[in-house]
């Protein structure tokens, strides 16, 4: 089984309590399954650039405009995406470790869902719909908010956005460990929540387990 494990956060992990989660997540699937491969992707180290005029031009015109073939500069710019897009590809469960900041998802995790939902690397697009390149079966999420809310909150903007561009992408198992509330100083009950939540990761990487059986 592969696994792609997107790492949004740039804080160090005993500072981060999203990597924590994923710390708690990778250890227990480690105990279960020897047999999986992950591939860890850290924004902040291998950063994605914006999408450009030749960027969008590449990815996007071929749908746009009948007949259109992508230029060497406009693949040149797609060079991210599309060597992102190789391991999205070839994964069975992608897990994205994301801090909640303005009730969204770092900037940074946009610009790389901008580059790899994209048409001709993650899926085809016409007029019938979208057909997925891809073979995830599985988008794990593990977040931390400083407020208390979780998905149902009107204030959540960062489920909304995952769950409409990777559903968009063939993708709607989706599962997610949250710790909210994590504003110490607000919340005397962060700790609580805290182990609710890497309880809550133990358990989708047992679920990932059972869910992806057979898989290797
Ligand atoms: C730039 C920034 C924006 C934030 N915006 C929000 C927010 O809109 N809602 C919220 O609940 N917490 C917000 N927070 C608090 C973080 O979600 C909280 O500290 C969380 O634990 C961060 O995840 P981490 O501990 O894995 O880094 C923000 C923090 C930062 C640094």
């Amino acid at each position: 089984m592969n696994i792609l494990h997107i790492c949004a956060d740039p804080n160090p992990t005993e500072e981060s309590i999203s990597k924590q989660l994923a710390v708690t997540f990778f250890r227990t699937l480690a105990e279960r399954n020897p047999d999986v491969d992950i591939t860890n992707v850290d924004l902040y180290e291998n950063p994605p650039p914006f999408l450009d005029y030749q960027a969008i031009r590449g990815f996007w015109f071929p749908v746009f405009i009948d007949g259109h073939q992508p230029t060497d500069d406009e693949q040149l710019a797609g060079t991210y995406g599309i060597e992102q897009g190789e391991i999205f590809n070839t994964s069975d469960v992608v897990v994205l470790t994301i801090p909640m900041w303005n009730f969204s998802a770092p900037a940074i995790l946009k610009a790389w869902m901008d580059q790899v939902l994209s048409p001709s690397v993650a899926f085809n697009m016409d007029k019938h719909g979208t057909t997925p390149l891809h073979k995830v079966r599985k988008l794990i999420l593990l977040v931390s908010s400083g407020e208390v809310l979780k998905e149902d909150d009107e204030r959540d903007a960062l489920t909304p956005l995952i769950t409409s561009a990777f559903g968009e992408a063939g993708i709607k198992n989706i599962s997610i460990a949250w710790a909210d509330g994590q504003y110490a100083f607000k919340y005397t009950d962060s700790e609580t929540r805290k182990s609710m939540a890497l309880e809550a990761a133990e358990e989708l990487a047992e679920e990932v387990i059972e869910e992806l059986a057979g898989i290797s």
